[in-house]
């Protein structure tokens, strides 16, 4: 009995743990989240509402980061959140990078993920009850739609797309992908900004200034597409070459120099990240879309 306590704590500490490793951190889920509610479509905005459960009391940022605790309960999921290519191969092939490596089962990646849950929602409001959770299915999608923006989730597969390269972010020892998961956040946050609200609503300020003529390019797919997430993981590799291995390897001690050039990129992928969710999230809902498919 004491034994089995033991191994229990183990495995509790291991869960909580590997729970931590992957994905924008809580912070960047909750922006993306929280940027895209407010572009919602009335109907968009009455399905998400209808489908939160009641503790989330309509905020969908609150849980955006829902996918990740369940990474370790559903060891199935931990392959969708993310996409690696080979080494020093900046771009995103479906075939070549959609593979969950573990098990070798091919279709099983961050961007299939965000195709199948995609799918699913488009049966909301059909006669015919869905099979699936779609609460599960909205969860799911507005995370990996947030992930599939983080371009380390689209990194190498030797080293777990920046995990295992050991760096200091400043003073601390930290990992590659960590970094471009919360610390770059982080030390935005802390240097520039009173509180994540004030950051959130910087972004929104320069996706209706700075960006506004590239929002509609952001938005549209192609061939009436719901979702393309192709795109963005082909993005995120390119940035991931480009920005974040660059001059960061084992060892590398990452101060002003890196932060200063590499914060405006996780601005663009966290203001992306959340038009994007809203745009297919407004596609999925919007009744006459949902009526002709
Ligand atoms: C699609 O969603 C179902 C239900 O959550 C899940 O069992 C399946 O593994 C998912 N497949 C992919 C590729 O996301
Ligand atoms: C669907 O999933 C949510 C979130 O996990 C859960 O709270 C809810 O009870 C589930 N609904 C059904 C009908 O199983
Ligand atoms: C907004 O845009 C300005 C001008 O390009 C830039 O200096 C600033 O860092 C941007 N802020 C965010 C949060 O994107
Ligand atoms: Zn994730």
């Amino acid at each position: 009995m004491g034994c089995y306590r033991v191994q229990l704590v183990a495995i509790i500490s291991f869960m909580l743990l590997l729970s931590n490793t992957h994905g924008w951190g809580d912070d960047g889920h909750a922006i993306v989240c929280k940027i895209a509610q407010a572009r919602l479509s009335t109907a968009a905005a009455k399905a998400v509402k209808k489908l939160l459960p009641k503790s989330a009391n309509n905020d969908l940022a609150s849980k955006c980061s829902w996918a990740d605790s369940l990474r370790v309960v559903f060891p199935w999921s931990s392959a969708l959140h993310f996409a690696n290519t080979p080494d020093s191969v900046c771009n995103y092939k479906d075939t070549r990078d959609c593979v969950d490596k573990k098990t070798g089962i091919k279709g099983r990646c961050v961007v299939a993920a965000i195709t199948n849950y995609t799918n699913q929602l488009l049966e909301y409001g059909s006669d015919t009850k869905s099979k699936y959770n779609l609460t599960q299915s909205l969860l799911f999608l507005s995370h990996f739609l947030g992930d599939v923006h983080q371009p380390l989730h689209c990194g190498f597969f030797s080293d777990k797309g920046g995990n295992e390269i050991n760096v200091r972010w400043y003073r601390r020892k930290q990992n590659l992908h960590h970094v471009w998961d919360a610390s770059i956040i982080e030390t935005e946050v802390e240097r520039f900004y009173d509180d994540i609200e004030d950051f959130v609503d910087a972004i929104q300020r320069n996706i209706t200034k700075v960006w506004a003529d590239e929002v509609e390019e952001w938005e549209s797919c192609s061939n009436d597409d719901i979702s393309c997430p192709t795109i963005y993981a082909t993005e995120s590799a390119k940035d991931a070459c480009k920005w974040a291995y660059k001059d960061a390897t084992e060892g590398s001690v990452l101060e002003d120099e890196y932060f200063l050039s590499r914060y405006p990129i996780v601005n663009l992928r966290l203001a992306q990240g959340g038009v994007r969710l809203a745009a297919t999230l407004n596609r999925i809902f919007d009744t006459q879309f949902a009526v002709s498919m």
